[in-house]
């Protein structure tokens, strides 16, 4: 039995708590697309683990498993381990050897490009980490990938050409202030050296084969997405997206294990309350900007990676019912309801209009997306209180319309409620369901259709 948790929004809807709260009950937690521009939060017992890359189970001192789709900056993964070390714990991580390496220069290739974007329309508004080239580079096939890094030969033939194709793309390497990112001599010798780190502590494997072969054992796998549906390069708002896959059918181009695997367990879509977005792009329920700098002043709204201050909106129905469709929730979690506290108003977008006509999903393309006008339905609000020990008591301890919110959204996306999250603590997530419950699955066998949406 397995699990797959996916952003339901445009990343940042909590999947790092979620992960954490139910990774428990997994012996793998897999993240399957994306780099360093992820960044989960675990927080437990108000200590703070802040990740970019590294799958949030490590935490919980599950295998974290970095599949073929990811792509991996070599330095925050090092980074990462040995500052968890530091802390104390001791993660057990696991790298595809068919995952492609970000590289310096792809760093310098994304500034460039967003640069370039920007003197002629809006920039993607990317987490500058070098994601995107780093996918071209794999599509075009002149990536790096992690294997190579043990064969020297083969490493210096694929750096001399690679790196020889981006000197010709900017025009002088040595003043982009970028050192050595450009000097195949210099790229040989520090990949090399992590390849050695890699292989000494025995963390390259073949996913597809290291998964399915646990999986056999009956060990259960967590799939962790990062980012978010919505920003997905083919179902979210193109071209302000990421280069990736986050939706479900990723975990498995992304991991090398069969469609079985990961329909061998729920999906559940996270989903944030209200809605953020860093980068640019269209966000019809978007706040006037004195709104949202009242709310990210008591919420918090900045990036995790970036830092950048995010754009708030109302939560948008027409967005996460296309992410409950093409990821096939089963269930989803809602977060961060706490921070809707003490709104004077609290509104939820249940459909566009475009030209005159009432849209229940986005379209397909940013223009036309743009043109939306959002309806809303407007709810009661509730006012601050103790959500710690609101989190201890249970469901319905929660005030009576932050209940109607929470099963109104799960109504409407026919979905069951598996958690409601309250604060970021581990503590301070109500959990309703749990993906890895036998007796879960056994009820849900017998149920034909779905369930009630909230089921306690
Ligand atoms: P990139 O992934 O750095 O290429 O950035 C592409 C777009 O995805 C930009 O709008 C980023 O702000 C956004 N993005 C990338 N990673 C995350 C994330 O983890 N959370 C939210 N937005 C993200």
């Amino acid at each position: 039995m397995n699990a797959t948790i996916i952003g339901s929004q445009m990343g940042d809807e909590g999947k790092g708590g979620i992960v954490d709260v139910f990774g428990d009950g997994a012996d793998v937690v897999v993240r399957y697309q994306g780099g360093d521009n992820a960044g989960h939060t675990v927080a437990e017992d108000g200590t703070e683990y802040a990740l970019r890359l590294l799958p949030s189970g490590v935490v919980r001192g599950k295998t974290g498993v970095l599949g073929n789709g990811c792509v991996v900056s070599l330095e925050t993964l090092f980074d990462e381990i040995d500052t968890l070390r530091e802390r104390g714990l001791e993660p057990d991580v696991r790298v595809s050897s068919r995952a492609h390496v970000v590289l310096p220069y792809h760093r310098v290739l994304d500034q460039l490009s967003e640069t370039a974007r920007s003197e002629t329309t809006d920039a993607v508004g990317t987490t500058g980490n070098g994601i995107g080239p780093a996918y071209e580079d794999k599509a075009s096939r002149r990536g790096i990938r992690i294997a190579d890094l043990l064969a020297p030969e083969v490493l210096r033939e694929r750096l001399e050409y690679a790196v020889a194709l981006k000197r010709r793309l900017v025009d002088e390497p040595s003043a982009t202030g970028s050192g050595n990112a450009f000097d195949v001599d210099h790229l040989f010798e520090t990949l090399r050296e992590y390849g050695k780190r890699l292989e000494a502590n025995g963390m390259i494997v073949d996913t597809g084969e290291f998964l399915t072969e646990r999986s056999r054992e009956g060990e259960t796998i967590l799939f962790e997405s990062a980012q978010g549906t919505h920003i997905d390069v083919d179902h979210g708002t193109y071209p302000f997206v990421t280069s990736s896959n986050p939706t479900a059918g990723g975990a498995i181009v992304g991991t090398g294990v069969s469609p079985s695997v990961v329909a061998d367990g729920h999906v559940i879509g996270v989903v944030k309350s209200y809605l953020t977005r860093v980068g640019n792009g269209p966000l019809p329920t978007e706040f006037e900007e004195d709104v949202a700098d009242d709310f990210r002043e008591t919420v918090g709204g900045f990036g995790t990676v970036t830092g950048r201050p995010r754009r708030i909106g109302w939560l948008d129905l027409p967005m996460v019912r296309a992410s409950a469709r093409v990821n096939g929730f089963t269930g989803i979690a809602l977060n961060h309801v706490d921070a809707l506290a003490g709104l004077e108003e609290l509104r939820v977008c249940t459909a566009y209009e475009l030209e005159g006509e009432t849209l229940r999903t986005p379209p397909s393309t940013v223009e036309a997306w743009n043109r939306c006008s959002p309806q809303y339905e407007r709810f009661e609000t509730w006012s601050d209180r103790d959500w710690r020990a609101i989190a201890d008591q249970g469901y319905d301890a929660l005030p009576e319309a932050a209940r109607t919110f929470v099963e109104f959204v799960s109504a409407d996306l026919e979905c069951p409620v598996f958690a409601v999250g309250v604060g970021p603590d581990r503590e301070e997530t109500i959990v309703l369901r749990n993906p890895f419950d036998p007796t879960d699955r056994e009820q849900d066998d017998r149920n034909t259709g779905r369930d009630h949406p909230v089921s306690s």
